[in-house]
Parts: C-alpha cells; sequence; structure tokens
C-alpha cells in the first residue's frame, strides 16, 4: 500500500483521515505500507510522535516503511528520524525489494527551497542497491520528489516557475534515476505533488511510475497486489470505508 504526503501538523481533519486509514489498513491486514514523505508539516517533533503513535501497529508488526519529504527537513527536521540520516538504503522484506531514497536537501532555509536533489554519490547508491535483489521480489524505489515534469497544481507553483524560482520542479536528476531503474526495478513510488497519477514506462520489465498525493485529503492510497516479484492486475485506488464527500484542503504552500 502507497500512502504519502500526510502532513501531521496541518490540522485535526487531515489527522483524522490518517488515523482513519490506518485503521482500516490494519483491519484488511495488509502486508506493508510505504509513506513517501512529507510526514509532519513543519518538521516538529511533536507532529511526528503524532504520526508514530497513529502507525504503532503497522511499525511494531515491520510492515511500515517511511522515507523523508521536504516538509520533514523544517522545524526541528525530524527526517533522520525515518532514514537515520542515510541517502540510500536497501529494507527486503518478504517478496520486497525497496530501496529507500533521501531526495531532501538538508536544512533548507526556509520553506520554499521545496526541490529536491540527487547528486553522483545518491545516484551511485542507488545503482548498487539495484543490484542483486532476490528474484521473485518485486523491485520498488520509494523516494519523495517527483522524477518527471508534472503540471503545476497551485498557482504558487506556476508563478514560482515564471520568476524562476525551482520549488515546483521535478528533479534535476531524474531522468538519470529513471534511467538506472529501467530494466532492474518494477515501480517508483513518490509523493510530494498532492494529486494522484501514474504511468507505465514500456519495456522488457515495465516500469510503473506512481504518485499517491496527499492520502489523507484524498482519502485513499494505492494498492499493488504482487506475486514471485510481478505485480498481479493493475494497482488500485483503495479508499478508507471513512472516505471525505472532497478533497480535504491545505492551505497553498509548495508541496
Ligand atoms: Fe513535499
Amino acid at each position: 500500500m502507497h500512502l504519502s504526503d500526510l502532513h501531521f501538523g496541518a490540522g485535526a481533519r487531515l489527522e483524522a483521515r490518517t488515523a482513519a486509514l490506518v485503521e482500516d489498513l490494519v483491519a484488511r491486514d495488509v502486508d506493508h505500507v510505504v509513506v513517501t514523505g512529507d510526514v509532519t508539516e513543519h518538521g516538529r517533533h511533536a507532529e511526528f510522535e503524532r504520526f508514530c503513535r497513529v502507525f504503532e501497529p503497522l511499525a511494531l508488526s515491520r510492515r511500515l516503511t517511511v522515507i523523508p519529504g521536504n516538509h520533514d527537513r523544517l522545524g526541528d527536521d525530524v527526517a533522520e528520524l525515518t532514514m537515520g540520516g542515510e541517502r540510500v538504503r536497501v529494507e527486503r522484506r518478504d517478496g520486497l525489494h525497496l530501496v529507500l531514497v533521501d531526495s531532501t536537501r538538508p536544512n533548507p532555509a526556509f520553506a520554499f527551497v521545496a526541490h529536491g536533489h540527487l547528486g553522483d554519490a545518491d545516484l551511485a547508491a542507488v545503482d548498487a542497491a539495484l543490484a542483486s535483489p532476490d528474484p521473485d521480489s518485486l523491485v520498488c524505489i520509494l523516494l519523495h520528489h517527483h522524477p518527471t515534469a508534472l503540471p503545476h497544481e497551485s498557482w504558487l507553483e506556476a508563478l514560482g516557475e515564471r520568476v524562476g524560482l525551482p520549488f515546483g520542479r521535478a528533479l534535476e536528476r531524474g531522468a538519470d534515476l529513471l534511467r538506472c531503474a529501467a530494466g532492474r526495478a518494477d515501480l517508483v513510488l513518490h509523493g510530494h505533488r498532492h494529486r494522484p497519477r501514474g504511468v507505465w514506462l514500456p519495456g522488457a520489465r515495465p516500469l510503473g511510475v506512481f504518485n499517491a498525493g496527499c492520502s489523507p485529503s484524498l482519502g485513499h492510497g494505492r494498492e499493488f497486489v504482487h506475486r514471485d516479484g510481478a505485480i498481479v492486475g493493475g494497482p488500485s485506488r483503495w479508499a478508507s470505508s471513512e472516505r471525505p464527500r472532497r478533497a480535504v484542503s491545505r492551505r497553498a504552500v509548495p508541496a
């Protein structure tokens, strides 16, 4: 199950939606949940602690993987609490080879430094992480920022682009990341943008690039069913039993 952009600290309604999503996921006995960043709104310890409390049933049973987003770098900088300060790490679970990538910039001066960064060392580490997965595992790369250009979702992003501010842009080395993943990975899962999107890049081993969007605002995540290292059927939108009638809005700041 892929969730993203929870933004604990952005409002009680969003947090209640997330709690309802997690409750349903636990009731469904889902195998594994990945959260692709922006766990918190202001990067505060208190916000991260609330996230931990809600996700505790999944974390205690080792069914949770979390990576940081740009918002987690603000305030107290809680990014280290997700990946321990590593930029790239592999987590192996039954049938899953997860490559966790921290695409955030450390210590951004202010919220508008929201765009991601991948350097040569990061890409080399991803290359190494894809070297020897179990052949029966689904190989997934998890990162916060989008590796391909996506349409603007707010007037702020459009304005930023017009005046040359890069906070709404795709990862500069996103194409390099996808080249590295082609033929060796099955999924690239990300967030940052709050509207869900997905595309399959063709090839002998198709590569799915999926954005979960802002899960609590949408009231749903994306479910991938896999067996013997391959996706079974297509990914499907999974909705919590407590569905919002319309998306719960967040204030317009860089995603
Ligand atoms: Fe973000």
